[in-house]
């Protein structure tokens, strides 16, 4: 599918080793974009970026972390020359008992 072009984009990706990062990590590389993805488990989001080319980023970062955030901008600024692109990808959903509700 080729709905649209992201050459010379570059993104960032956070929670990238997940289902929905790793599934919008192909889609974008697929349609041209540079990509940093970015997880607390490195060895995940290492493999991913291993399997989709040499010059996908990996790094190891926590969005809860304004340092990290920080560091994953400056590395994809750096490394790129550019960054247009942010997944907002990393939230919190805990999964409470309905019983546990008061
Ligand atoms: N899957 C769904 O149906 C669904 C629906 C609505 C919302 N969401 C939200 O979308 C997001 C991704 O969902 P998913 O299904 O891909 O989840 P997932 O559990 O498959 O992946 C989440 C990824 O985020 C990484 N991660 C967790 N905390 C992080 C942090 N602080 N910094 C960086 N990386 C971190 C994990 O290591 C994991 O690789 C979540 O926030 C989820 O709550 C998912």
């Amino acid at each position: 599918m080729n709905l649209f072009r992201l050459d010379n984009k570059v993104a960032i990706i956070p929670g990238a080793a997940g289902a929905i990062g790793s599934a919008t990590a192909k889609l974008l590389f697929e349609q041209g974009a540079q990509l940093l993805l970015a997880d607390v488990s490195f060895e995940k989001v290492s493999d991913l970026a291993h399997s989709l080319d040499s010059k996908v980023l990996a790094l190891k970062a926590d969005f809860s972390l304004v340092s990290d955030c920080q560091a994953a901008v400056e590395t994809a600024t750096k490394h790129f020359g550019r960054l247009d692109i942010l997944i907002n990808n990393v939230g919190v959903c805990p999964r409470i008992p309905f019983s546990g509700f008061h």
